[in-house]
């Protein structure tokens, strides 16, 4: 890739969707662009740049947003989150309330949600205060949601997965030949996956949250998208919410005006 291509599409890359572009990271890009380049046949990266901002097309730059986004996660990751949003936040997030919502901002292909899903059961299975619940679940990658709506995974995806919620929230498949299992309805139908790119001013949330996962996403933006991307996810929490960033992400020096409550846990006033 000539270095006109590569600072037009990084330049593109980090206004359009925050991630971070420097001349490091050239040689990932253009790994990940081969294909696109070959999937429409052209001969090199200048003339997908041509294909890609001189024709607008508008698929096209979904599919590149796809292509350069680092999707990977898992079931039960970072679990201690799990234990303090049950031991801790939604006792408190669920006081003088019968209904609450998360959000699952930049949930890659579902198991974040799904995992929200599953937690918020067994809290309710020992409360003696259930609630009613909905989980929004947003991504900029829309073949990231296909995936998380088809809830479909396979044994290897679960193998951290503790047998007791393999058993309540997973289905086998027929086939005992087939590594696939998919999430049970009670669970799928709590989230609802939605496209959202966090550097946009207007997330088009109607909702309020009392529980925000929004991790492992923000390492990829530099210090100022970081800032704007937290007020404005803060601007949809409700007082007294939880914040869950993931465990390499920090909020030094931003000022949020969150409270920290345990490591990478943050509670609105
Ligand atoms: C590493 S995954 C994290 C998934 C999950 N939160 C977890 O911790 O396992 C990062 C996700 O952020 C998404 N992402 C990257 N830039 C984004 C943006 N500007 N807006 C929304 N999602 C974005 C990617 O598509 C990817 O699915």
């Amino acid at each position: 890739m000539e270095e006109r291509e590569f600072r037009k599409l990084s330049k593109f890359i980090e206004a359009e969707v925050g991630i971070k572009m420097p001349p490091a990271k050239k040689i990932l890009l253009e790994s990940r662009l081969q294909k696109r380049i070959k999937i429409h046949n052209l001969r090199d990266f200048k003339e997908y740049c041509d294909f890609l901002f001189e024709q607008k097309d508008r698929q096209e730059l979904v599919e590149m947003i796809d292509a350069i986004t680092t999707n990977k996660t898992d079931f039960m990751r970072e679990p201690a989150h799990f234990d303090y949003m049950v031991e801790k936040a939604l006792p408190e997030v669920t006081r003088g309330k019968t209904r609450i919502n998360l959000w699952s901002a930049a949930c890659s292909t579902g198991q974040e949600p799904y995992n929200l899903a599953m937690f918020m059961e067994e809290f309710n299975g020992r409360s003696p205060r259930p609630v009613d619940y909905a989980i929004r679940a947003t991504d900029i990658s829309n073949s990231c949601l296909a995936r998380g709506r088809d809830a479909l995974y396979t044994l290897k995806d679960i193998e951290d997965v503790s047998l007791d919620f393999k058993r309540k929230y997973f289905l086998k498949s027929r086939d005992p030949k087939s590594d696939q299992v998919k999430i049970k309805s009670h669970i799928r139908s709590r989230v609802q996956f939605q496209p959202i790119n966090l550097m946009k001013d207007d997330y088009g949330l109607r909702e309020t949250f009392d529980i925000v996962f929004c991790r492992n996403v923000l390492i990829y933006f530099d210090k100022d998208n970081q800032r704007d991307v937290i007020a404005r996810i803060i601007s949809h929490m409700n007082s007294g919410a939880y914040l869950f960033l993931g465990h390499s992400e920090s909020m030094a020096g931003m000022n949020s005006g969150l409270m920290g409550v345990a490591s990478s846990i943050f509670r609105k006033r």
